[in-house]
């Protein structure tokens, strides 16, 4: 099973940006947290980050034969893209939704996500953890 992981704007900063509400590793010491994981459930991973969303879309679609499930941590695209929705839609990969922070408990333009409708599920308000909770949803998605 392959499984990719996109990471959206400004995760990069993760590890400096508000480590109040996104806690305070980094987006590559989460990768490592994800690939021991994986490497444990004998899962094939691949991991980016754009801050782009025409990057985001094209590597949606560059995903489309070649990986089984989509993690998906849109970041502030969540909130805005119908391109987003469109591209997981038009694949029609598996894609979970996922967040550090609980978007429900933030401010009330967070509460809303233009891709959970296309999405299997959502995991949020974990911090690193929801990572692994979307690996866990992501090698289970066949039930
Ligand atoms: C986020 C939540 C979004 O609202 C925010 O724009 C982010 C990160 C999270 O992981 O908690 O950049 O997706």
């Amino acid at each position: 099973m392959k499984i990719l992981f996109l990471n959206g704007p400004n995760l990069n900063l993760l590890g400096k940006r508000q480590p109040e509400i996104y806690g305070s590793l980094t987006l590559s010491e989460i990768e490592d947290k994800v690939r021991a994981r994986s490497a444990q459930l004998a899962v094939e991973i691949d991991f980016h980050q754009s801050n782009s969303e025409g990057e985001l879309v094209d590597l949606i679609h560059h995903a489309k034969g070649s990986f089984d499930v989509i993690v998906l941590n849109a970041a502030a695209y969540t909130h805005t893209s119908i391109a987003l929705r469109d591209a997981i839609a038009a694949v029609g990969i598996p894609t979970i939704e996922i967040h550090l922070s609980n978007i429900h408990a933030r401010e009330e333009f967070r509460h809303q996500s233009m891709i959970a409708g296309v999405c299997r599920g959502q995991i949020a308000g974990f911090g690193a953890q929801s990572y692994l909770l979307g690996l866990e949803a992501a090698v289970n998605i066949n039930g």
